[in-house]
This record gives C-alpha cells, structure tokens and sequence, in this order.
C-alpha cells in the first residue's frame, strides 16, 4: 500500500486555511491543537496526512477539516456562478469561508451555466479533476431539458449522427443520446464539455433551452434528497461511480 505523505501539522494547517503559521503556533500553545486526546503544543511535528486525520485532530474543539483530497457534490441551485472571481453570487459561496484560502484551491470539476442547475462536482485534487474531464474518459454527462417549444421528431436522430456542427466550430459532436420525457422535455446524454453544449445543440435542433438541470455524471446520480444549495462530500466508492456507465435514470 502507498506511504500517506506527512506533513507538519502548522504546514497543513495553513494550506487549509486555519492561518498564518504564526496564528497556527500560538493556537498550540494556547492548547487550540489537540491531536489523539492531547494538546499538541509544538506545532511543527510532522505527522501522516491520512483521510482519518479530521477524528484524530481538533481544532479550536472542532475536528479538522477534511484533508487535502476532498470531492464535494453539489446541488447547484440556479443563479450561481462557475467561477472564483467574477461578480455576483459563485458556487464557493455555500462551502465554509476557510475553504477559500485552501492551497491546492477547490475548483469546479467542469462547469454548469449560472441559469443550469443539478449535479455539480467539486474538488481540489487535480488529477482527480483532470480524469473527470479528460475528452478520453467519455464519462457521460445527462441532463434534462425544458424546451420553448415542442420536439419535432427529428431531434434524436441529428444529436446521434456524430455529424453536428455547433455554430461556430468546426469539429462534428460525438454522438448524443436523446429520449423525450413530454413534448417539450427530453433527457440528453452527452460525453463532451463543450461550451454551453445542451443549449447549443437544441439551438442548432432550431429550438430553445428554458431550464436545464444535469442529473448525473457517468453511474453517479444526484441524490434525491439534496435540496439545491446543499452539498455532501464523497466516499471513494461515490467518486469510481463517475467513471462507471450510468444506468437506468
Ligand atoms: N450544456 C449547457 O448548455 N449548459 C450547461 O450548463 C451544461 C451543459
């Protein structure tokens, strides 16, 4: 089995969030740092960063964080975001304040428009992060889609051709695969992350997206009691869900 890598606990501290290394040294003395049941008052001890290590350690009375390797599902509600910088309300909003000063930083694995909602990643492992998005993996992306108008029947066949060319590029889709719910709602298989994708695809179809909301991500499905703003962090098992085929929705 790999040897977790060790750290020493101001170093990990900081890279979390908790402070300056200088914060982190007084917080020990002060006795803020408890590690197995005991005040760890010289804070530049190394010890193994194991995923165990938030009951093992406390900070100021409450346990640790996760530690560096976390995936975080969300249910992206509508009107937020995609970004770490731009105006207006982000998705880093509903995680704790100190997750915004983690180093690696957590990142959106992939994006969903402001107006998209549903199943949203998060993370700040980057090789994680990468495989998830990689154009190789096919990891397959469903959404359901509310239209302005009706199907018209010609749809399925035209998303399943790998011959569509959204405007402006040059490179045909890789097939999709569509299945009407109603008239004007359909789900839609994707295993591409082109920009604003869904929404381009119907356009090219001659329709319009009024509400689009991603249901799963390969075998992971969102959970059907996480309301929208709510997140949850994974389990490994959760996390090889991604890369597994979806099944039945
Ligand atoms: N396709 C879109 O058009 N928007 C999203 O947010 C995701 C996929």
């Amino acid at each position: 089995m790999k040897k977790a890598p060790t750290s020493r606990v101001d170093k990990l501290l900081g890279s979390m969030g908790y402070g300056s290394r200088s914060e982190i040294a007084r917080l020990g003395k002060v006795g803020g740092v408890v590690l197995d049941g005991a005040d760890l008052t010289d804070v530049s001890k190394r010890i193994p960063v194991t995923p165990d290590l938030p009951s093992r350690l406390e900070i100021d009375g409450e346990p640790l964080d996760p530690v560096p390797g976390l995936v975080i599902l969300l249910n992206k509600p509508l009107g937020m975001t995609c970004s770490h910088k731009e105006d207006g309300a982000l998705v880093y909003d509903v995680l704790p304040d100190r997750w915004r000063r983690r180093d690696p930083a957590i990142s959106t694995v992939g994006r969903l428009d402001k107006q998209t909602t549903g199943l949203l990643l998060l993370t700040d492992d980057g090789d994680l992060l990468h495989r998830i998005i990689s154009p190789k993996r096919h990891v397959a992306k469903v959404y359901r889609a509310t239209l302005a108008r009706p199907l018209e029947g010609h749809e399925a066949t035209l998303f399943a051709s790998g011959a569509l060319v959204l405007e402006g590029e040059e490179k045909p889709l890789a097939p999709a695969v569509l299945e009407p719910i109603s008239p004007t709602e359909a789900r839609l298989t994707v295993t591409e992350g082109r920009y604003h994708q869904v929404r381009r695809m119907f356009a090219a179809a001659g329709n319009h997206v009024d509400a689009l909301h991603r249901e799963r991500m390969g075998g992971l499905a969102l959970p059907e009691d996480l309301p929208p703003g709510q997140w949850r962090l994974m389990t490994p098992d959760q996390i090889a869900a991604v890369f597994a085929e979806p099944s039945a929705p």
